[in-house]
């Protein structure tokens, strides 16, 4: 074997590669398909969008799924059209209800055949389309463009108070309410005529996947916050009103674990239990991951490109590699690229075994340690903008394990200008994204580092004296045991 016949073990983002030939089917797969939960949760890099391209290529019968991007959805106009007569948490609920509704419907009216076409329920929807967005291939940014919605007794005339509306006006001055209780009347309608046909037409199964809601944002704030509170809570809603119609329609959304822990509302801890899957690997999956790009490159599996003398300690290959990761498939397919170009820089230089030795596994952690940086900075900077202040304490200090007291010397020393974490909630944000691990009781008597990526249910303890410092980060830091 020899690895120079390797060119890449893939790209880093799903966006970016055919997914679907070395696609590895996890339990997340069944689970969206078939079962009741509706919000994947998984940090960067952990495998939202391969699970909604899987869906999304993956031929089966009967199943209709369709990818929503939001990348470049115009998340500032849709700030624009909430309703300030609501709590916050449901300002943009029935705007994003009306979306999922429509774009529902245009899925629908699209795949009318034969006789469905001539039904009310179909010229109505079609009309509806036409008059307001001149046909049926309306982008999801586009449905709440219009300043106002036209409606007419061809599509669709809501009633309010016994009122017939003509129309609904999309822009609104902030103080002038009431956008959704008119908006939620449309979608009624919409949904019982979009429901209906989907039943005649016997199609079996629409899955609508919202994915990378947080590409673009800089700064995770409150409007941001309320619109993704009102996208979880309307796609709950049109979830219920079509099983309620025994229509197999189901949103799901895919979003980033960190943007999920910040956002609160009252039914967070109902919607934690029944309805989040978070997507969660282990050296063995992760393993299956490799092996399975491996294998359609080479023909083989991981064992046969790489020497078989163990590391320090008696460690696997794999396993040194794994746990310089944050268990994600993102950071073991950088890890192996990264390898791959320094053993061929290797063989091509100086020779010697044509798979991977314990050396290039060594010497490529300085260049996956800065990978893994950026990765962190596109995580923890909406959040906490100044991140950096406290890793630049922690590389000042030099250790790996540092005493809680040891930072608190260190880090204001470190706060630059708009900093307002006090060091404190620098360590605490430390340990959520597992940068920090924290020297804890085992339960066995004894005490073991501790990381939440790892073991999600270990919350901050704030009494906490000792933490180490997430080993993939250690050289970029320049850090010593
Ligand atoms: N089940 C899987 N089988 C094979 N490869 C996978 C699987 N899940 C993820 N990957 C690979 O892992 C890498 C990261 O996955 P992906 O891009 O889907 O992450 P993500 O959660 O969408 O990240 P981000 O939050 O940055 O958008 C990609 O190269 C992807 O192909
Ligand atoms: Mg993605």
């Amino acid at each position: 074997m020899d690895v120079r016949s390797i060119s890449t073990f893939g790209a880093v983002a799903a966006e970016d590669e055919p997914v679907l030939n070395y696609f590895v089917e996890t339990s997340a797969v069944s689970e969206i398909g078939e079962g009741e939960k509706f919000l994947v949760l998984g940090r960067k890099g952990s495998g939202k969008t391969a699970l909604v391209r899987y869906f999304n290529e993956k031929k089966q019968n009967g199943l209709v799924s369709i990818a929503l991007n939001l990348r470049g959805y115009p998340w500032a106009l849709h700030a624009k059209r909430s309703d300030s007569d609501v709590d916050e948490s449901e300002r943009y609920e029935a705007s994003w209800r009306y979306l999922i509704v429509v774009e529902f419907a245009q899925l629908v009216a699209k795949r009318l055949t034969g006789l469905s076409k001539w039904t009310d329920e179909a010229k109505n929807l079609i009309e509806f389309f036409s008059q307001n967005y001149g046909g049926l291939d309306v982008g999801l940014g586009d449905f709440l463009r219009p300043e106002k919605l036209r409606l007419t007794k061809a599509s669709f005339e809501p009633q309010l108070l016994g009122v017939k509306l003509g129309g609904i006006t999309l822009e609104r001055k902030s103080e002038q309410g009431g956008l959704a209780r008119e908006l939620n009347l449309l979608s009624d309608l919409i949904l019982k005529n979009a429901l209906y046909l989907c039943g005649r037409e016997g199609i079996e199964k629409i899955l609508i996947h919202f994915d990378e809601l947080d590409q673009g944002m800089l700064r995770f704030d409150s409007p941001r916050q309320q619109m993704l509170t009102g996208l979880i809570l309307a796609t709950r809603s049109v979830n219920r009103e079509a099983a309620k119609n025994s229509v197999k329609l189901k949103s799901v959304i895919y979003l980033r674990t960190d943007l999920w822990n910040q956002i609160n509302f009252s039914d967070k801890n109902k919607i934690t239990t029944t309805s989040v899957l978070d997507i969660s690997w282990d050296e063995a999956s992760l393993l299956k991951v490799v092996n399975s790009r491996v294998n359609s490159i080479t023909g083989k599996n991981w064992d046969a490109i790489h020497d078989a003398t163990t590391m320090r300690g008696r460690q696997q290959k794999f396993s040194y590699i794994v746990a310089r990761t944050f268990l994600r498939p993102r950071d073991v397919i950088s890890y192996l690229n990264i390898l791959l170009s320094k053993a061929k820089e290797r063989i091509n230089t100086k020779g010697g075994a044509t798979v991977f030795t314990n050396k290039d596994i060594v010497d490529s952690k300085r260049e996956y340690s800065t990978y893994l940086r950026l990765e962190l900075h596109d995580e923890i900077s909406p959040h906490w903008r100044e991140w950096e202040d406290a890793l630049k304490a922690i590389s000042k200090m030099g250790l790996l394990s540092f005493a809680r007291i040891s930072f608190e010397q260190r880090y204001p020393q470190a706060v630059t200008a708009g900093n307002v974490y006090t060091s404190e909630q620098a360590l605490e944000t430390l340990y959520e994204y597992s940068v920090l691990g924290a020297y804890r009781a085992s339960g066995y008597g004894g005490k073991k580092w501790v990381y939440r990526y790892s073991e999600p249910g270990e919350a901050w303890d704030s009494s906490g004296n000792l933490f180490k410092v997430h080993l993939g980060l250690k050289e970029h830091l320049a850090l010593k045991e």
